[in-house]
C-alpha cells in the first residue's frame, strides 16, 4: 500500500525476503502447532504489510489462533502482539513463534474487552466464521464489539486489514467488492472501509480482504 498515491499492488516478492529459510520451509503445516485454519504464509504477510505499511508501532492481531499473521509480522522487525481467548491456542501460538525464532507478546484475552497498553500501526484480524470458539456470540456481534473496542484504543489513521472467506462467485480480479457487507458494521464501530478485494483460494473457496481505517 502506497500512502501517498493510494495504490495497493499486489505480486510476488523477489526473493524470499525476511524469514530466510524460504516460503515452503514456512508452510503452515510445517509448524509445531496446526490446524487448518492457519492462514498461508505469502498471504499472511502481505495482510501485515497492508495494514502497517511504514508504521514503527505495534501490530495486534486480536484472534491469533495459531499466530500466523503474528509470525510474518514478527519476521519482519515489526514490534508485535497477539491475543486469543482459546488458551489450547495461546499455547500453540506460543510454540509457533518459538519454532519461528521471533519474539511477540501473545496473551489469553477477550477480543472484545481487552485493553491494548501498547501504540498501534495496524490491526489484523482474521476472525472465527460462525459462532465463535466459545460459542456464546453471533459473527456480527463479535465483530462489531471487536471493532469498537479496538478503535476506542488506537489513533485515527490506524490501519485495520481484515480477511475472512468468501463465495468464489464474488471473484473478479478486476475490480473491487462492490456489496454491502460489512459497510454499516464498520461504519458503526468507528472504522470506513477503504476497499475490499478477492482473493481465490480453490473452486470452493475465496478471502475477501477488508481494508478500513480509524475514522
Ligand atoms: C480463524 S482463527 C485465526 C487463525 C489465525 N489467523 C491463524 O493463522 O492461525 C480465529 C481465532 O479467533 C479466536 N477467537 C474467537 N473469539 C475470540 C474472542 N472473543 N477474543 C479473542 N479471540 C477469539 C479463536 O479462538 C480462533 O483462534
Amino acid at each position: 500500500m502506497d500512502a501517498e498515491s493510494g495504490l495497493v499492488a499486489w505480486g510476488w516478492m523477489n526473493g524470499d525476503g525476511p524469514g530466510s529459510q524460504g516460503w515452503s520451509a514456512m508452510r503452515a503445516n510445517n509448524r509445531p502447532f496446526f490446524k487448518p485454519i492457519s492462514l498461508e504464509p505469502r498471504l499472511a504477510r502481505a495482510v501485515v504489510n497492508i495494514a502497517a505499511g511504514i508504521g514503527q508501532n505495534y501490530v495486534l492481531d486480536p484472534m491469533c489462533g495459531t499466530g500466523g499473521l503474528l509470525i510474518e509480522s514478527a519476521l519482519c522487525n515489526r514490534p508485535t502482539v497477539g491475543i486469543d481467548v482459546d488458551p489450547e491456542m495461546v499455547e500453540g501460538a506460543k510454540k509457533n513463534i518459538e519454532w519461528a525464532g521471533v519474539d511477540v507478546e501473545i496473551q489469553r484475552a477477550d477480543a472484545t474487552t481487552f485493553q491494548i497498553g501498547e501504540e498501534v500501526s495496524g490491526v489484523v484480524l482474521d476472525p472465527p466464521y460462525g459462532r465463535n470458539s466459545q460459542g456464546t456470540l453471533d459473527h456480527d456481534v463479535l465483530l462489531s464489539r471487536t471493532l469498537k473496542n479496538i478503535r476506542n484504543q488506537v489513533k485515527t489513521g490506524c490501519r485495520f486489514v481484515m480477511i475472512m472467506p468468501t463465495s468464489p462467485e464474488l471473484v473478479d480480479l478486476d475490480e473491487e467488492i462492490k456489496t454491502d457487507d460489512f459497510l454499516e458494521l464498520f461504519e458503526d464501530s468507528g472504522w470506513m472501509i477503504n476497499s475490499r478485494y478477492c482473493i481465490p483460494i480453490h473452486s470452493s473457496l475465496a478471502r475477501q480482504l477488508i481494508i478500513a481505517t480509524a475514522d
